[in-house]
C-alpha cells in the first residue's frame, strides 16, 4: 500500500511538469483527485490496511493528497497568469482612443485677438522685461522719486531699482531708445501690482500701443481705439472717453465700454456706473519725447494701455476676474 501510495504520487508529479493546458490540467485531476482517480481508489482500499499498519499508511495517504492538491492549485495558478498574460498582447484591431485635446488659456486667446486687429491697423508687435528698471518703469515716464503719481501703482520692489512693471508704458520708452521716427508698435505682456479684487488681480495683462509720426492728433487717437473697440466687440458697442490724468501723456482720457453684465443698468461689476474701464489712453507728452531724445515740435504722437482680462470678462459676460487664474478645468473649458 505505502509503495503504491508512492509510486501514484510520483507518477502524478512527473506528469504535472508537462502539461500546459488547462485542458490537460483537468483531465490530471479527474485521472489523480477525481471521483474515481487513482489516488481516490487507494483512499477505498485503506479499509483493507492491517490494524497496526493503519495511522502511518493513512497519514501517509493524507500527505500524498495534500501534496498532489497544492502542485495542482500551483499549475492551475501559472496557466492562468499566462492567460492573462495574452489577452494583453496589442489587438491592433481596436480603435484608437484619443488623447483629450487642450487649448490656450482665455487670457492668451484674448491677447492674441487684440494683437492681431492693431496688427491690421498697421502696428508692429514688440516683448521687453517683466522685471523692469525703475528708470523705465517710473523715472522716464514723467514720474521722478516722490512723485505723488506713484502712490497709484505702489509695486514689488527687487531691489531700490529694479521692480516689477507695473504697467506695459515702459516699452514705449525702450522702443523710442533704439528706433526713430515714425513708431507705431502694440508690447503685450504681464504686469504687477498690489492690487485684489473681483476686477482686480495683483497680476495681470496690459497692452501697450503706440504711434509717433509727424501731425499725429487726438482725432487720431479716438478713431484708432473706436476702430479697436468696434472690431473688438462689434459696431454696436457703446463707449466713451473720459478725461484722465497720466504723467506721460498729456492730455489724457480713459476709455469706458458700457457694462456688458447689466447693459448700463448698474450692477456690482462695474460698481453701480454702468461702465467698465478698458484702458488709459493720452498724447505724448512733450517731456517724454525730449527724454528719449526726439524734438516735439517736430513729431507728436499717442499711447495707450489696454486691460486684457477686462476686455476678456467683458466678451465672456464675466463678473469675476479671479476665476481666470483659479486654474479650475471646469471653468477654463468653458473657453
Ligand atoms: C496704465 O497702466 C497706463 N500705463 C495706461 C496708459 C498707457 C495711459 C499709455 C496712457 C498712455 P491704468 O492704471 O488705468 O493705466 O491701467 C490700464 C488698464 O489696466 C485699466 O484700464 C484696466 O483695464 C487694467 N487694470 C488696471 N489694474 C488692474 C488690475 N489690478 N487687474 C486687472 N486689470 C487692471
Ligand atoms: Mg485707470
Amino acid at each position: 500500500m505505502k509503495n503504491e501510495l508512492n509510486k501514484v504520487k510520483r507518477k502524478a508529479l512527473e506528469e504535472l511538469t508537462s502539461i500546459a493546458e488547462p485542458l490537460e490540467l483537468e483531465l490530471w485531476r479527474k485521472r489523480y483527485l477525481g471521483r474515481k482517480g487513482l489516488l481516490t481508489l487507494l483512499f477505498k482500499r485503506l479499509a483493507e490496511v492491517p490494524k497496526g499498519e493503519k495511522p502511518t499508511i493513512g497519514k501517509l495517504a493524507n500527505k500524498v493528497k495534500e501534496d498532489l492538491t497544492r502542485e495542482f492549485q500551483t499549475v492551475a495558478n501559472s496557466l492562468a497568469a499566462r492567460k492573462a498574460e495574452e489577452e494583453k498582447v496589442l489587438d491592433i484591431t481596436l480603435p484608437g482612443r484619443r488623447p483629450p485635446r487642450g487649448h490656450l488659456h482665455p487670457i492668451t486667446r484674448t491677447n492674441g485677438e487684440i494683437c492681431a486687429i492693431f496688427s491690421r491697423l498697421g502696428f508692429g508687435v514688440v516683448e521687453g522685461p517683466e522685471v523692469e528698471l525703475d528708470y523705465y518703469n517710473f523715472e522716464a515716464l514723467n514720474m521722478p522719486k516722490d512723485h505723488p503719481a506713484r502712490d497709484m501703482q505702489d509695486t514689488f520692489y527687487v531691489s531700490d531699482n529694479v521692480v516689477l512693471r507695473t504697467h506695459t508704458s515702459p516699452m514705449q520708452i525702450r522702443v523710442m531708445e533704439r528706433q526713430s521716427t515714425p513708431v507705431s508698435i502694440v508690447a503685450p505682456g504681464k504686469v504687477y501690482r498690489p492690487d485684489s479684487d473681483i476686477s482686480h488681480t495683483p497680476m495681470f495683462h496690459q497692452i501697450e500701443g503706440l504711434l509717433v509720426d509727424k501731425g499725429v492728433s487726438f482725432g487720431d487717437l479716438k478713431g484708432t481705439l473706436t476702430t479697436f473697440v468696434h472690431l473688438m466687440f462689434g459696431r454696436d458697442t457703446k463707449l466713451r472717453f473720459r478725461p484722465g490724468f497720466f504723467p506721460f501723456t498729456e492730455p489724457s482720457a480713459e476709455v469706458d465700454i458700457q457694462c456688458v453684465i447689466c447693459k448700463g443698468e448698474g450692477c456690482r461689476t462695474c460698481s453701480y456706473t454702468g461702465w467698465l474701464e478698458i484702458l488709459g489712453s493720452g498724447m505724448v507728452d512733450p517731456e517724454v519725447f525730449k527724454i528719449v531724445g526726439y524734438d516735439p515740435e517736430e513729431i507728436s504722437g499717442f499711447a495707450f494701455g489696454v486691460g486684457v482680462e477686462r476686455i476678456a470678462m467683458l466678451k465672456s459676460g464675466l463678473d469675476d476676474i479671479r476665476l481666470f487664474f483659479e486654474n479650475d478645468i471646469r471653468f477654463l473649458k468653458q473657453f
